[in-house]
C-alpha cells in the first residue's frame, strides 16, 4: 500500500510519499516562518492564503521524488484536525478532491496521532506498548500508547502548551518568532544562577500540566535583572531547565504508574536537546529507552500524516465525500 499524505494544520505544507514495503519515499516540505516572522506569531488567514499558493507545487514535488504515478496510489491521507480551520480546510479539500478525482480512498488524520507515531518513520522505531509526551506549539499531553488507535490521554496542559510557554517566553525576550529553538539555543549559552523557577504541579499528584505560571516567573524574572545578553540566557537556561525537569517528572510518573520501558517524545518541543539529553539519561537509569523522530519530522511534516493514514486505511476507515476539518478534537 502506497500512501499520499498532506498536512496543513498550521504553518507548515508538508507533503510525503509513503509506501508500506518500502517505507518513506519522499517528502516535501514548504515553512511559512519568514511570513509570520514580521507579526511574532501565525496569523491564520495568511497561513491558509500561502497553503493554496504552495500545496498543489509541494504534491507535484513529492510525487517526482517518489518517482510515483497516481496509478500507484492507493490512497490519500490528509490532517483532518487539530489546527486552524482555514488552514486544514486547504489540505481537506485538496485531498479530498484529489482522492476523488482519482478514484482513491480517502482518510482524515488526527495531527497528534501523526507526531506521536512519527519515530516510526526510522530504522529502530519503538514496539508497543509505550509511554507518548507529545509537545508542540499547541499541545502537551501524556498518553498510554497500546497499539495503532489505541491511545490513552492520561494527562495534558491545563493552560498553555510547553511550545506556547517557550515562544511567549522567548517573545518577553525580545526573540523572533517561533522563538522555541532561538530560547534554545540562547540557553546553551546561560549560566547556572538559582533563580529558583517553579515546577508546575509537580508536588501533588496527577499527570496534567501546566506552563503559563513559568511564563509569568519569567517575565518578573526579567523585569527584575539587568538587560544584557548574559543575564537573559542565563534566565533562559533556568527557564528551559524548568520545563524539561517538569517535564522529566511527569513521564517518570507515567512510566511508573504503567510499567512501561519505553518513551516517545514527539511534537515541535521534541527537538530541544536538553530534553532529549535528560530522558535519554533517565530512561538508561531505568533500563529503558527514548525514542524520538529525527529533526525535521519532529515538528509539523507530512511523512507522519502519510504514514497514520496508511495505518488507518489499512484498518478500513474512509472519508466520505464531504470536505471536513476538525479545528478541536480531542485524540
Ligand atoms: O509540532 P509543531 O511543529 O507544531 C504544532 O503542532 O504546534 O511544534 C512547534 C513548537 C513551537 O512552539 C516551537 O517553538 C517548538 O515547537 N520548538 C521548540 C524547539 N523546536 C521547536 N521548543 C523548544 N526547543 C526547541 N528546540
Ligand atoms: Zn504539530
Amino acid at each position: 500500500m502506497r500512501v499520499l499524505g498532506i498536512e496543513s494544520s498550521c504553518d507548515e505544507t508538508g507533503i510525503a510519499v509513503y509506501d508500506e514495503q518500502q517505507g518513506l519515499l519522499s517528502h516535501a516540505l514548504y515553512s511559512q516562518v519568514k511570513l509570520h516572522a514580521d507579526y511574532g506569531g501565525v496569523v491564520p488567514e495568511l497561513a491558509s492564503r500561502d497553503h493554496v499558493r504552495k500545496i498543489v507545487p509541494l504534491i507535484r514535488e513529492a510525487l517526482a521524488k517518489a518517482d510515483t504515478t497516481i496509478e500507484q496510489l492507493d490512497g490519500i491521507a490528509y490532517t483532518k484536525g487539530p489546527g486552524l480551520i482555514g488552514a486544514l480546510l486547504v489540505g481537506a479539500c485538496v485531498g479530498r478532491s484529489l482522492a476523488f478525482a482519482w478514484d482513491k480512498p480517502a482518510v482524515g488524520v488526527h495531527h497528534m496521532e501523526g507526531h506521536l507515531l512519527a519515530p516510526m518513520l526510522e530504522a529502530d522505531a519503538p514496539e508497543f506498548p509505550f509511554i507518548a509526551l507529545l509537545v508542540s506549539g499547541g499541545h502537551s499531553m501524556l498518553v498510554d500508547v497500546k497499539g495503532i488507535g489505541q491511545y490513552e490521554v492520561l494527562g495534558e496542559s491545563i493552560d498553555d502548551a510547553a511550545g506556547e510557554a517557550f515562544d511567549k517566553t522567548a517573545k518577553l525576550m525580545g526573540l523572533d518568532y517561533p522563538g522555541g529553538p532561538r530560547l534554545s539555543k540562547l540557553a546553551a549559552n546561560g549560566r547556572e544562577v538559582n533563580y529558583k523557577f517553579p515546577r508546575p504541579m509537580t508536588d501533588r499528584p496527577g499527570l496534567d500540566f501546566s506552563f503559563s505560571g513559568l511564563k509569568t516567573f519569567a517575565a518578573n524574572t526579567i523585569a527584575a535583572q539587568p538587560d544584557d545578553e548574559q543575564t537573559r540566557a542565563d534566565i533562559a537556561r533556568a527557564f528551559e531547565e524548568a520545563v524539561v525537569d517538569t517535564l522529566m517528572i511527569k513521564c517518570r510518573r507515567a512510566l511508573e504508574q504503567t510499567g512501561y520501558k519505553r518513551l516517545v517524545i514527539a511534537g515541535g518541543v521534541s527537538a530541544n536537546q536538553r530534553l532529549q539529553a535528560q530522558l535519554g539519561e533517565m530512561m538508561q537509569k531505568r533500563g529503558g529507552r527514548v525514542y524520538y523522530p529525527r529533526g525535521e519530522f519532529c515538528t509539523d511534516n507530512g511523512a507522519m500524516i502519510a504514514y497514520a493514514g496508511l495505518q488507518r486505511l489499512k484498518a478500513g476507515e474512509r472519508e466520505d465525500l464531504a470536505v471536513k476539518g476538525q479545528p478541536r478534537w480531542p485524540l
